[in-house]
C-alpha cells in the first residue's frame, strides 16, 4: 500500500500552512503536494491556544485561526487545500523515514514516498516525568501544545472556577496560561526555580514590571524553587503540589510548562543535527539535498548574527522559514539566503510587547517602568543588537525593528537611555 507525491510536508502546524500558501501562489500542481499531519484538523495559528482559545467570553474556535490569518493573509480552510489539491492526511503520524529511499512510513503501515520532503514537525512539551516527577497523567494536570491540549485545559479549567490552579514553569506557557486562568476567576500560584519570571528573555527589571502587573491581579509567584511530587486524591486528581522545601500548595488543576524537545527522533542518524534542531542551511535544505527542515525543529544560520546556527521556538520564524524553503524549492536559481530577523512577542491580560534581535551585550532600559510604557535595548560592540518594547505602537514596533536589523550605532549609553524609544524612531 502506498502513495507517491512530488513534495511531501511532515507535520500540519504553523509552518506547514505557510509553506503550502506558498507552493500554492507558486503554482503548485493538483496532486503534487501533501501535508502529514498527527493532528486531527487542518494547519492552524498555534499561537491563539493559549491566548484567544482560552477566554471566558467569546473564545476563538476553529475555522477562525487556520493558517494564515495570523500574518493577515488567507484563511487555508480544509476546502481551500481541496481547491487547490493539496491532498491533507490528517490523524496520521509517521513512525519511522528513510531520506535515502525518500520514503515515510505511517503508524497505519501506510508508505508515503516523496522527491522532496519538508520537515516541519516542531515540538512536543517536555513531561514532568523527565524531571524525575510521577502523576503528570492525572486528569486535571494539563499541558498545552496542541487543538487536543487545550481542549483539555478548557474543559479542566471550566471545572475550577474559584479554586486553586498551580502553573508550573515561569516561561511562555506559564505566562500565558497563568494570565488566562486569573481572567478565568480562578486563583494562580506560579512556581519556577528561576529568580525572576522569562528569565531566558527578560532582564530583572523587565520581569519585575510583569510579576507587579500579575500581582496585582491575584497572581501569587514562588520563586527559585520547583515540585518534588504531586498529591492525589482517590480518584487519581491532583490535589496538592509538593515543593522541594517542602511547601505544599493545594491545586484543583495544575498547569504544566517547562519548555520543548523538537521532534528530530525520526531522522537521528540520517541527518546533521545541531542545537537540538535538524542543521539547515540559509535555504532551509538539511544535510540531504532532498530534504529541507522549517520551523521549530529547524537550526539554521542568522546572517545578523554572523551566521551562528540558531533553533527559533517562535512563530514568525516558522511563517518565514516555511515560505523560504519552498522558494528555494520552486525557484531554486533566485532565491538566496534566508537573511532573518529574530522576532519574539506575546500579549498577556491587556499588555503587549515585541523583541527583536538577541539579548546579549549591556541592556539599557527606558521609559517610565509604572505606567507600563517602557522598553530596553541590548548593545554589543557599540551598535543595538536587541530591542524590546511594551505597549508599542505598530510605528513604534516597526523602529526598534529597524535599529536591530540595521545595527544602528550607540555613541552614547547615558544618551541612549534617555532619548529612549525616540532613538529608534531617530534612527
Ligand atoms: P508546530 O508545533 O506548529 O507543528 C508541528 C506539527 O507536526 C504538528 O501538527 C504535529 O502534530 C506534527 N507532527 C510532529 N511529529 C509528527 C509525526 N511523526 N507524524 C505526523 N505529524 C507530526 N510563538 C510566538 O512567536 N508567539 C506566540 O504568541 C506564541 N504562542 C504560542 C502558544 C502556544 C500554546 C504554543 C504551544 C506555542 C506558541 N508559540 C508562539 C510558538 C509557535 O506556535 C511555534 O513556534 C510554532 O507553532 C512552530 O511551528 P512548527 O510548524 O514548526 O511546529
Ligand atoms: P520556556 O522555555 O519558555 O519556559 C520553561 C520554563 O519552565 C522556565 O521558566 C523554566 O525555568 C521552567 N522549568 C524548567 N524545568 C522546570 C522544572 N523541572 N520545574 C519547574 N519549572 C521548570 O517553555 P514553555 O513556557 O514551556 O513554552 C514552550 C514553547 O512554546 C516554547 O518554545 C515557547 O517559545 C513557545 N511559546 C511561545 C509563546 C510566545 O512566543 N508568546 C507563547 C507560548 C508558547
Amino acid at each position: 500500500m502506498g502513495r507517491a507525491f512530488v513534495y511531501v510536508i511532515l507535520g500540519g502546524g504553523v509552518a506547514a500552512g505557510y509553506a503550502a500558501l506558498e507552493f500554492a501562489r507558486r503554482g503548485v500542481a493538483h496532486g503534487e503536494l501533501c501535508i502529514i499531519s498527527e493532528e486531527t484538523v487542518a494547519p492552524y495559528e498555534r499561537p491563539a491556544l493559549s491566548k484567544g482559545y482560552l477566554l471566558p467570553e467569546a473564545p476563538a474556535r476553529l475555522p477562525s485561526f487556520h493558517t494564515c490569518v495570523g500574518a493577515d493573509d488567507e484563511r487555508l480552510t480544509p476546502k481551500w487545500y481541496k481547491e487547490h489539491g493539496i491532498e491533507l492526511v490528517l490523524g496520521t503520524r509517521v513512525k519511522s523515514a528513510d531520506v535515502r529511499r525518500k520514503t515515510l512510513i505511517t503508524a497505519t503501515g501506510e508508505t508515503i514516498s516523496y522527491e522532496i520532503l519538508i520537515i516541519a514537525t516542531g515540538a512536543r512539551a517536555l513531561k514532568l516525568e523527565e524531571f524525575g516527577v510521577r502523576g503528570s497523567d492525572a486528569e486535571n494536570v494539563c499541558y498545552l501544545r496542541n487543538l487536543a491540549d487545550a481542549n483539555r485545559l478548557v474543559a479542566v479549567m471550566q471545572t475550577c472556577t474559584g479554586g486553586n490552579a498551580v502553573v508550573i514553569g515561569g516561561g511562555y506557557i506559564g505566562m500565558e496560561c497563568a494570565a488566562a486562568l486569573a481572567t478565568n476567576r480562578i486563583k494562580v500560584t506560579m512556581i519556577f526555580p528561576e529568580a525572576h519570571c522569562m528569565a531566558r528573555l527578560f532582564t530583572p527589571k523587565i520581569a519585575g514590571f510583569y510579576e507587579n502587573y500579575y500581582k496585582s491581579k491575584g497572581v501569587k509567584f514562588i520563586k527559585g524553587n520547583v515540585l518534588t511530587s504531586l498529591e492525589n486524591d482517590s480518584e487519581g486528581k491532583v490535589k496538592a503540589v509538593i515543593l522541594k522545601d517542602g511547601t505544599r500548595l493545594p491545586a484543583d488543576m495544575v498547569v504544566v510548562g517547562i519548555g520543548i524537545r523538537a521532534n528530530t527522533g525520526l531522522f537521528e542518524g540520517q541527518l546533521h543535527l545541531e542545537k537540538g534542531g535538524i542543521k539547515v542551511n540559509g535555504r532551509m535544505q538539511t544535510s540531504n539535498t532532498s530534504v529541507y527542515a522549517v520551523g521549530d525543529v529547524a537550526a539554521f544560520p542568522v546572517r545578523l548574527f554572523g551566521n551562528e546556527i540558531r533553533r527559533l521556538e517562535h512563530v514568525d520564524s516558522a511563517r518565514k522559514t516555511a515560505r523560504h524553503a519552498v522558494a528555494a524549492i520552486m525557484t531554486p536559481k533566485t532565491t538566496g539566503d534566508l537573511d532573518y530577523l529574530p522576532f519574539f512577542y506575546s500579549r498577556v491580560f491587556t499588555l503587549s510587547w515585541q523583541f527583536y534581535g538577541d539579548n546579549v551585550g549591556n541592556v539599557v532600559h527606558y521609559g517610565d517602568f509604572n505606567s507600563g510604557r517602557f522598553g530596553a535595548y541590548w548593545t554589543n560592540k557599540g551598535v543595538i543588537v536587541g530591542a524590546f518594547l511594551e505597549g508599542g505602537s505598530r510605528e513604534d514596533y516597526e523602529a526598534i525593528a529597524k535599529a536591530v536589523r540595521f545595527k544602528a550605532a550607540v555613541k552614547d549609553t547615558h544618551e541612549l537611555e534617555s532619548t529612549g524609544l525616540e532613538f529608534a524612531l531617530r534612527a
